[in-house]
């Protein structure tokens, strides 16, 4: 191998690059695995096409701007104008280990210093990029752009699979044909947001869910971020992700640095379900669990659909109790329980118990509830305040504003400054008090806005720091409450990212409960996390959302795979119900050890039928869901790919009746497929497969 030939194998992937003198990295292969011994060509000097620079330039690993770089640059920055145009003079490949790359970088007449690690995780295959930039001269740099380094995909990259949404529609899948305009996303919102995930997909012509080359990336980052994807004249495209940053957010001062969030990264020839895998394996590796290693997932109970903001104490307590019967393992209390929190126009900020409802506090109702044996949990929406609050007529200049501005409110409330210190010790102390007061396990953490003038007491933009500055919080409070475990909600799935799962050990996926509606969204989801962090609740019925009315065992089914939860009035309920959820409770309880950690496959099958298999040591479970009505005569058979053609399965079926089939061969249930029994709409099947 030349020595100018700079190689990271993985599982599944192998990347390459050419080291040449006096610039960084030229890309060379990104994709299907390469056997180690695979003798890499140098590319040479390419031909120069009529109009074009005597020497071409290639897609670098940290293309810029000031170098014959025509297409989108990894950094803009400049200095009050001047050293406008960067380029790398010289790059150093330092070799931490067999998967660990750190390439160090800088460019000598701009006077900045680049280091870009590239780390190939062993596990999950996934690549992690981080690219830190130090300014080397005397006069301040001001950062417009920076992107983690770039990402190289081949020219016949087809297709685009991105998510969008709004509130209370989360994680819609999109896909898109790749052509020779550049396809970008830029997230302005301030959190990660329910419009733009930081993150996407890319499909080799041919690729489906099961097989064919498919990439995927996605920022650990919680607030404005950029992706673009672009078409290069040297046929192939590139792929950069990164922090968006508003006009003079970032300034560099004399030795000052930046370093971008983390990008995870990866390559699979399994097609999507094959990248999810890896991404499962990646966020996994990443929680961080009270005590370093997950416990079973409680089944909890939240009470905001239930009841929203009349806490009645009685009521609660009796609501405990009968949730402690069905097997409910945490009660929280959502949102209405502090001073004065009526409604949504007011409190916010204002974190002690309110004397009305709570007379003694909330003690009494939090004691109540561990002593049924359940976890008490607790609706928190710390970086917030209500204009109609103690806090702000306290401490108007805490939230977030622009000079001369009006205040944009959003369901009626601002932004705190997190930035400020008194900001961030205010909240630190009010949920310390909480935390050491009460025997709280669990926080559900909201933020039930997008930021909009969000300037510091400094008039200057905060988006970037906003978020350090949560993540701060999030890592001082759990330092000090380490048992506590911290469940994310921006008004349903607005801030689901891997940064936020760094500190956080759920999602609230959407406040749309409605089992039809979730099961396009928790296939999003699913994209990048696991299952065992995907808050899915059993709700009322009609939806308080969408007001389709479905039957339990529906709700039930869409949603025990995630981490299960109730969110009604159950005591409301009539036996018949009653004694389906305690069924369902009871099932989720006997699966989750098997579901939660498992291997993740999603697949559509035709007429209204889609399906996900979690499987461990030659054991599934298929869970097969009817949206709507059968529309053929006779189902086709499900081919089901995850299966091992080499042996034989035992089949049982589980739900809705449990009842044992003959057993199948593996290379049958992937070839002919496994047969779908008549089902009516709005129908979950589960099935048992055994290797025999
Ligand atoms: C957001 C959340 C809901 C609930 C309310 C409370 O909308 O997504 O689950 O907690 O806030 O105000």
């Amino acid at each position: 191998m030349d020595k100018n030939i700079i190689t990271l194998h993985g599982q599944a992937q192998s990347l390459v690059w050419e080291l040449q003198e006096g610039a960084a990295p030229l890309w060379r292969y990104w994709g299907k695995r390469l056997p180690d011994d695979a003798d890499i060509p140098l590319r040479g000097e390419a031909p120069a096409p009529s109009f074009s620079l005597d020497k071409n330039i290639g897609l670098s690993l940290f293309p810029c701007f000031g170098h014959g770089w025509y297409n989108q640059s990894a950094l803009l920055a400049h200095r009050g104008g001047q050293d406008f145009a960067q380029s790398i003079t010289s790059c150093h490949v330092e070799r931490e280990s067999e998967s660990a790359l750190c390439f160090h970088m800088e460019d000598a007449v701009a006077k900045l210093k680049f280091l870009v690690r590239v780390r190939l995780c062993p596990q999950s295959d996934v690549l992690s990029v981080t690219t830190t930039l130090t300014n080397l001269a005397e006069t301040p740099l001001v950062v417009e752009r920076l992107a983690n380094a770039a990402l190289m995909l081949p020219h016949d990259a087809a297709h685009v699979r991105s998510f969008t949404g709004k509130h209370g529609a989360e994680f819609n899948t999109q896909e898109e044909a790749l052509g020779r305009s550049i396809w970008v996303r830029e997230n302005r919102r301030g959190i990660t947001s329910h419009a733009d995930f930081p993150g996407a997909y890319v499909l080799m012509p041919n690729a489906g869910e099961h097989d064919g080359g498919v990439y995927g990336a996605q920022l650990a980052w919680s607030g404005n971020s950029f992706q673009a994807l672009e078409w290069l004249d040297e046929g192939c495209r590139q792929w950069q992700l990164g922090a968006w940053l508003a006009p003079g957010e970032v300034s560099l001062d004399a030795g000052g640095s930046i370093t971008t969030p983390e990008l995870l990264a990866t390559y699979s020839p399994h097609g999507c379900n094959g990248v999810a895998r890896n991404f499962h394996a990646a966020i996994r590796a990443r929680l961080n669990w009270p005590s370093g290693t997950m416990r079973p997932r409680p089944v909890l109970l939240n009470t905001w659909e239930g009841f929203y903001f009349k806490h009645e104490e009685a009521k609660l307590k009796s609501l405990a109790a009968q949730a402690a019967k069905l097997g409910v393992e945490r009660f929280v209390l959502d949102d209405g329980w502090f001073k004065g929190r009526v409604d949504d126009t007011r409190a916010l900020g204002d974190w002690v118990v309110d004397a009305e409802k709570y007379p003694h506090g909330l003690a009494p109702l939090a004691q109540h509830v561990t002593q049924l044996g359940m976890e008490f949990g607790l609706w928190v929406e710390p970086e917030m305040v209500n204009p109609e609050s103690d806090l702000f007529r306290a401490h108007p200049d805490w939230a977030l504003q622009i000079a001369g501005r009006p205040h944009l409110t959003a369901r009626n409330q601002l932004v705190l400054d997190m930035t400020n210190a008194a900001v961030q010790d205010y909240i630190f102390n009010a949920l310390d008090a909480l935390l050491r007061t009460l025997p709280i396990a669990y926080l559900k953490w909201d933020h039930n806005r997008n930021l909009t003038s969000a300037a510091d007491a400094q008039g200057r933009p905060a988006y970037y720091k906003q978020v350090q500055a949560l993540y701060a919080l999030l890592a001082r409070l759990r330092t000090a409450h380490p048992h506590v475990e911290i469940e994310t909600c921006a008004g349903g799935g607005g801030r689901n990212d891997a940064g936020i799962f760094q500190h956080t050990h759920r999602a609230w996926v959407s406040d749309t409960i409605d089992p039809r509606a979730r099961i396009e969204m928790h296939k999003g989801f699913l994209h990048f996390f696991p299952p065992e962090i995907m808050g899915a609740h059993i709700g009322s019925v009609p939806s308080h959302s969408t007001g389709r009315t479905q039957h339990i065992d529906f709700r039930a089914g869409v949603a025990l795979a995630g981490h299960l939860g109730l969110e009604y009035d159950i005591s409301t309920l009539d036996s018949q119900e009653k004694t389906r959820l305690k069924h369902w409770i009871a099932r989720y309880k006997q699966w989750r050890d098997h579901i939660h950690g498992s291997e993740v496959w999603q697949g559509a099958h035709t007429d209204a039928i889609s399906w996900q298999a979690y499987g461990r040591e030659g054991a599934w479970l298929l869970f097969i869901v009817r949206q709507d009505m059968q529309r053929l005569r006779h189902m086709p058979d499900l081919r089901l790919p995850f299966v091992d053609e080499a042996r034989t399965y035992a089949i049982t079926q589980l739900e809705p009746e449990e009842t044992e089939h003959a057993p199948l061969h593996g290379a049958w249930l992937k070839q002919q497929g496994f047969p779908i029994a008549q089902m009516q709409a709005e129908q979950v099947s589960i099935y048992r497969l055994q290797v025999i």
